[in-house]
């Protein structure tokens, strides 16, 4: 098995070549074109303007607590920023993809925050408060002491997480605009896991057993960024049972595209460690599948009740 800091010098060449791939794809574009200001009135305070009251805001209780979710899951970026650059280092075409990356991810944050606010969709105070203890905890790097193909990996999945859940939160908010806006952030997240999947891709001609070691690892255990959010248990089901993120979702358009674009269940040279990897992982689906069915079909039956 090659080092994780030999693998990270080999993966140099294809971080060059997917960066400019990424920076010759990706469209310049502006937050604020998307963001309704002339809605947006003063707040009490010192500008003595109108309080937040809740029947300010148009969109539904889902479409909130999707929104907000996902909002301070990018406030973190500066903990995912330290993660990643310690990862991945600062040097190089690793270095120039971290800073990039993160001036990309900048403005996913400034965007959501700027919408809600002009359109008083959310308790400003409580936003903030939450945005302040959110910060507080950080977020880590759960793979931190395994190799850096398992950083990758997580990425990989874990942009693609966040693509589809802004996207989705985007079509049930009611609000076109809004719709339009999470459509521009999404389709920064796609290019983000574009990256981390073609290199992902390569760590499996590189290195089968530890790539798939590491796809194991990572899809067994995974959890979304924004896990340590307040009540996230809560709200997560919340948005599971609006269906803009659940198992299904998680099984059919995240764990599943990647797994089959970097072709790991079709994987040759694998040894006796790698094969183990790779039953474990195919056992897993194989719930996570039954587990999607069973929370799908009770979802129906509630709503079937409900008329
Ligand atoms: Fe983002
Ligand atoms: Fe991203």
């Amino acid at each position: 098995m090659t080092s994780s800091r030999d693998l990270l010098i080999e993966l140099e060449q294809v971080v060059e070549q997917n960066l400019n791939r990424h920076l010759a794809t990706a469209k310049e574009w502006f937050p604020h074109e998307y963001v309704p200001w002339s809605d947006g009135t003063n707040f009490d305070g010192p500008l003595g303007g109108e309080p937040w009251a809740p029947e300010q805001s148009r969109l539904s209780d889902v479409a909130r607590t999707s929104l907000i979710v996902n909002l301070l899951t990018e406030d973190n970026l500066p903990s995912y920023h330290h993660e990643i650059a310690t990862l991945f280092g600062r040097d190089g075409a690793w270095g120039t993809w971290v800073h990039r990356w993160t001036a990309e991810e900048g403005r996913h944050g400034i965007a959501i925050r700027d919408y809600l606010l002009a359109t008083r969709a959310v308790d400003p105070v409580e936003l903030e408060r939450a945005r302040m203890t959110h910060m507080q905890s950080g977020f880590t790097n759960a793979y931190a002491d395994q190799t850096s193909l398992h950083g990758i990996a997580y990425v990989s999945f874990q942009e693609l997480a966040t693509r589809v859940s802004h996207r989705n939160t985007g079509k049930i908010s009611g609000d076109p605009i809004c719709d339009q806006l999470l459509a521009k952030v999404a389709a920064d997240e796609n290019l983000h896991m574009v990256f981390y999947r073609n290199l992902l891709a390569a760590a499996f001609e590189l290195d089968p057993d530890a790539a798939m070691r590491a796809v194991c690892d990572v899809v067994t255990t995974f959890q979304m960024p924004g896990h340590g959010i307040e009540n996230f248990t809560r709200k997560s089901v919340q948005i599971a049972v609006a269906g803009i993120y659940d198992l299904r979702i998680h099984h059919d358009e995240v764990v599943i595209p990647v797994l089959r674009n970097v072709k790991a269940m079709e994987t040759t040279g694998l040894s006796s460690e790698g094969e183990k990897a790779r039953d474990e992982l195919a056992a897993f689906l194989g719930e996570l599948d039954r587990q999607a069915t069973r929370f799908t079909e009770k979802r129906a039956a509630r709503a079937a009740r409900q008329g």
